[in-house]
C-alpha cells in the first residue's frame, strides 16, 4: 500500500514537509521494491530508508530541543521506536531475508506509522513550535 500526499500529512512547517514529502517517497520505494519481490532492490530501499530516517528525525529533535519542547521525550520515544522497528527488518534482511507475508506485514508497518505518525505527533509539534 503506498502512501499518496495530501495536505492532510502537511503540518505547516515547510522544512518539515519537505523533509516527510522525502520520507514518504522512501516508504513508496519500498513498497515498489516488495512488489516487485526484488531482493536486492528491497535491501537497497531499506538502507536508503534507513539513511533518511537518521537524518530527519535528528532535524526534528533539533528543533524539540532548542525550543525546550515539553513533550520531547515522549516524541523521541517514537522516533527510537521507529528505528528499532527499521533495525529489526534490516537485521531479518541480513541474516536470512524476508517471507512474503512478513514483507506485507513491514510495508503496513511503515506506512501505517509514517501517517499516523505525521498526522497526530508532529502535527502537535507544529502547533505548539509555531
Ligand atoms: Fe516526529
Amino acid at each position: 500500500m503506498r502512501v499518496e500526499w495530501t495536505d492532510k500529512l502537511s503540518i505547516g512547517i515547510g522544512i518539515i514537509d519537505d523533509q516527510h514529502k522525502k520520507l514518504v517517497e522512501r516508504v513508496n520505494a519500498f513498497v515498489d521494491a516488495v512488489e516487485c519481490r526484488d531482493t536486492r532492490k528491497i535491501e537497497e530501499t531499506v538502507n536508503y530508508l534507513i539513511g533518511y530516517t537518521i537524518q530527519h528525525f535528528g532535524a526534528e529533535e533539533l528543533i524539540m530541543l532548542r525550543n525546550g519542547y515539553s513533550e520531547f521525550k515522549r516524541h523521541r520515544e517514537e522516533h527510537n521506536w521507529f528505528i528499532n522497528a527499521i533495525y529489526d527488518v534490516n537485521k531479518e534482511l541480513l541474516d536470512q531475508g524476508l517471507s512474503d507475508e512478513r514483507l506485507s506485514q513491514v510495508e503496513e508497518m511503515l506506512a501505517g506509522w509514517i501517517v499516523n505518525h505525521i498526522q497526530v505527533v508532529d502535527k502537535r509539534l507544529a502547533e505548539v513550535i509555531r
